[in-house]
């Protein structure tokens, strides 16, 4: 791992908004871009107030020294975020690439599975395994058509994509498990699965893959703290043994993960998640009200045109 100084910061060079929660930070972030490997994360410190956010490395690239973060703003950090990271704003801290690369193997013919927002983080292992010279089909999942981002860029490193919707407006009409089961309905020689997104949906995509006996990985996002395996925070339940996704994972064998256990755990500091949440929608309300205060403010002092 290589960290730099919290006296650093780290400037927002691209901002882009895929929909009303979700959106991509391109960082500046040169000794990070060239370190980072694919299944990588980086845990984010937006500014002196902030809490530490692990979030997935989406890309990366080490010629224009910068990473890319796909983040969708679910509580008071991430939303906080939303609202205040724009082209020229800097993060105070961002530090990594934390976790164990990806095992890019000598698959020959890999699935790789991205539910919504797993669309992201899995984009790098499809890059992977193409550049490494498999046959790559990509299953990429969406609620409904005006989510669907990365298409190009996903279809990009695969040789077939598949692309699902809950609602049916586009592609296939059901979830990345049916585009799963369709792919290795179509192909019997499958080496690895490697599926990303929500626990429900990787459990689903382990137990459509269990049957065939396909090797599948997953990446688990357990409630993160230190990030260093020192505080426990983000153990999980692999087979009959505990490991920390930090500095074990994320990727873990899907077949072997207690996703139970993992969403009793994810749920666990819900009360004071919706506090914190509650507190910045307060402060956000504060603020508009204030600034409205000082635009009436300022218009009663102006004086009216022509006088
Ligand atoms: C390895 C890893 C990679 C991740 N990659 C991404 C990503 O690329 N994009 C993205 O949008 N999100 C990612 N997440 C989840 C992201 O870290 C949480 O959404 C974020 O911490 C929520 O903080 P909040 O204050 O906005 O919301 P909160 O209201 O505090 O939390 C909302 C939910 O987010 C989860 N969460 C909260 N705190 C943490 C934490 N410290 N660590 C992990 N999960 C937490 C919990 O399930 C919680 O219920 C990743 C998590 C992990 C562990
Ligand atoms: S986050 Fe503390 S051990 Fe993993």
């Amino acid at each position: 791992m290589n960290t730099e100084t919290l006296t650093s910061r780290f400037p927002v060079v691209t901002r882009q908004d895929f929909s009303d929660v979700t959106f991509l930070l391109e960082i500046k972030h040169p000794m990070l871009a060239k370190a980072a490997k694919p299944g990588q994360f980086v845990i984010v410190m937006p500014d002196e107030h902030g809490e530490r956010i692990p979030l997935t490395l989406a890309d990366f690239d080490a010629k224009k020294g910068t990473i890319t973060l796909v983040i969708q703003a679910v509580g008071k950090t991430t939303r906080s975020m939303q609202r205040d990271c724009q082209v020229g704003s800097t993060l105070l801290s961002v530090v990594g690439p934390m976790g164990i690369p990806s095992h890019i193997g000598k698959a020959k013919k890999v699935v790789c599975v991205g539910g919504g927002l797993g669309v992201a983080p899995v984009f790098p292992q499809a890059r992977a395994h193409h550049d490494g010279g498999a046959y790559v089909i990509g299953v990429i999942g969406f609620r409904t058509k005006e989510l669907i981002f990365w298409q190009d860029k996903f279809a990009s490193a695969c040789d077939e994509l598949i692309v699902c919707t809950d609602d049916g407006s586009a592609g296939i009409h059901g979830r990345v498990t049916v585009g799963l089961e369709q792919a290795i309905a179509k192909h019997k020689d499958i080496d690895e699965v490697v599926a990303i997104g929500p626990p429900v949906m990787m459990k689903g995509c382990a137990e459509v893959t269990r049957p065939h006996g396909i090797h599948t990985v997953v990446s688990v996002n357990s409630v993160m703290v230190d990030g260093t395996g020192m505080c426990g925070g983000c153990r999980v339940k692999i087979g009959d043994q505990v490991r920390f996704a930090c500095v074990d994972g994320p990727d873990f064998d899907g077949h072997l993960v207690d996703f139970d256990d993992l969403n009793a755990r994810l749920t666990r500091f819900k009360p004071s998640e919706a506090e914190a949440n509650q507190r910045f929608e307060e402060s956000c309300r504060l603020q508009a009200a204030a600034a409205k205060v000082e635009a009436q403010a300022s218009n009663a002092t102006r004086p009216a045109a022509g006088k």
